[in-house]
């Protein structure tokens, strides 16, 4: 990109235009445009952070996610939740609760406002926040407790607009504090064997890739609460009636972009976006409205397109396909395909590996198991699953950060992944609203991805897991 000045003020226009187009909350939540510096203040890829033996831990927003995860941690060796907040009193009392049936000492309470994770940031105890609260909080909080001197755990998407995919960058760069997005798609063991494979070069010259989020989440968005009482924010429905683009890529994205070393030896150069119209959503709207007053404020929004495909072309003149699709009667799919000079992986609606017209024989797949199952998946893989969180991936990504954090050692996804991976939105809704002409994609990593290194697949330390008793409720 020739001049990251005119490409922000460029954003800023078009978010600006968006905010007024759309009237939401969301839309106008965005944070103040800011001219990224030229050069890094410090290359957080492969930094290695002073050794934190005892992590201590605190987490924001404990609905469905961050509730799962606090459950979760308890397995790893080396941790300690000090803190936990939530606007809801009742998340945290759910989440007290928990940490008391497992016989684990009590947590520090922030609840009853939505400014209390501020006094929880302004703690001097703490190392590691995990942030799992809407879309539009996870910068404003990851930067403010980076400045406050804690790394940053992110749920996903870390960012929604590209302002915020600098401050990112620019607050971990400055603090040398890791700021991780939690893409846990990249420890699902399938994608894990085929970044070893892809590694080790069995696939060849990695040609193209293809990653997806779909999955029909109608019910879901439209869900007022019931016993998933924290969606009555409606947050999801507030992004997917006012932005039209591709609004959640990482899960598909991630994957593919370790496989191909996106920002360690590869770079994103532009992309272009296309999004079908809706056909679903504001359909759903308007008959739920019929029924539920509640939902007339939905109803002819600008509903985003039904179906995003958005295409990036990299430095080395691969190309990545990546959709989102959360609103059509279809199975769940992240795609997860890997296309290379020799080779081929597919992981959804079939997962098959081949090396020519045929893929390989079940036999022949569980030898190449055998061989290029990473460490990582051999060691602790097994208590992965019996933890669980999606099959096991959860739990691994987890360990990995912790792992890193107490050994020192350079974390799997750092700020430049984060910023990376999250701009494909603002991109594709830029792209999307210029008749899908392409939109260059900034480098986050201003030159480093030609020295930085892959993300490492062997173990350097491990820390240990060990058992929970969990309480019969
Ligand atoms: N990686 C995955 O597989 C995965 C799966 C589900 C959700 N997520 C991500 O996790 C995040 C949370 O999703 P969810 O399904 O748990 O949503 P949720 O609505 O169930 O939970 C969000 C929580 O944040 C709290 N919150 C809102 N504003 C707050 C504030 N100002 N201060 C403190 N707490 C606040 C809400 O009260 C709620 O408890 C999202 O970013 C989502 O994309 C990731």
């Amino acid at each position: 990109m020739s001049n990251r000045r005119d490409f922000l003020k460029g954003m800023t226009l078009a978010v600006g235009a968006g905010s007024i187009l759309a009237g939401s909350t969301i839309a106008k939540a965005k944070t103040k445009a800011k001219t990224p510096s030229a050069k890094p203040a410090f290359n957080m890829s492969g930094y290695c952070a002073p050794k934190i033996p005892k992590v201590r831990m605190a987490y924001v927003g404990l609905g469905n996610r961050g509730s799962g995860a606090v459950a979760r941690i308890p397995y790893i060796e080396g941790v300690e939740v000090v803190a936990i907040c939530d606007k809801d009193k009742k998340c945290t009392d759910k989440v007290q609760k928990l940490l008391k049936d497992r016989k684990l000492p009590e947590a520090a309470v922030y609840a009853g406002s939505p400014d209390a994770w501020k006094k929880m940031c302004q703690r001097d105890d703490i190392d590691l926040i995990y942030i799992a609260t809407p879309w539009e909080l996870h910068t404003p909080m990851a930067v403010y407790a980076m400045e406050h001197g804690m790394h940053a755990a992110i749920e996903v998407p870390a960012a929604t607009t590209m302002e915020e995919c600098w401050q990112l960058v620019e607050t971990s760069e400055r603090t040398r504090k890791h700021c991780v997005q939690l893409e846990n798609c990249c420890y699902d063991f399938f994608e894990m064997l085929t970044l070893n494979m892809a590694r080790q070069g069995m696939f060849g010259d990695l040609i193209h890739g293809e990653g997806a989020y779909i999955h029909n989440l109608i019910p879901l968005k439209f869900s007022k609460g019931g016993h998933k009482r924290a969606y009555a924010d409606m947050w999801r429905l507030e992004h997917n009636s006012t932005r039209n683009g591709n609004l959640y890529p990482t899960h598909g994205l991630g994957p593919i972009c370790q496989c191909m070393d996106i920002n360690r030896g590869d770079k994103m150069e532009y992309l272009t976006s296309m999004a079908s119209n809706d056909f679903t959503m504001n359909a759903q709207a308007k008959a739920r409205a019929k029924k539920d007053d509640f939902y007339t404020k939905y109803v002819d929004r600008p509903w985003r397109g039904n179906i995003n495909t958005t295409l990036v072309r990299t430095s080395r003149g691969r190309t990545i396909m990546i959709q989102h699709d959360v609103s059509s009667p279809r199975p769940y799919s992240r795609i997860h395909l890997l296309s290379g000079t020799k080779g081929i992986a597919h992981k959804y609606p079939k997962q098959y590996i081949a090396f020519g017209h045929k893929e390989v024989s079940a036999k022949y797949m569980r030898v190449l198991h055998k061989k290029f199952t990473p460490e990582i998946i051999t060691r602790i893989g097994e208590m992965a699953k019996q933890v669980g969180g999606h099959g096991g991936m959860d739990f691994l990504m987890d360990w990995s950060l912790i792992n890193s954090l107490r050994n020192g050692l350079a974390v799997d996804m750092d700020c430049y992944d984060a910023a990376l991976w999250s701009c494909i939105t603002p991109l594709s809704i830029e792209s999307i609203a210029n008749r899908s002409n392409s939109v260059d994609v900034p480098d986050f990593t201003r030159g480093g991805w030609k020295t930085n290194k892959p993300v490492a697949l062997k173990l350097a330390a491990a820390t240990g897991v060990k058992k929970v008793k969990k309480d019969a409720s």
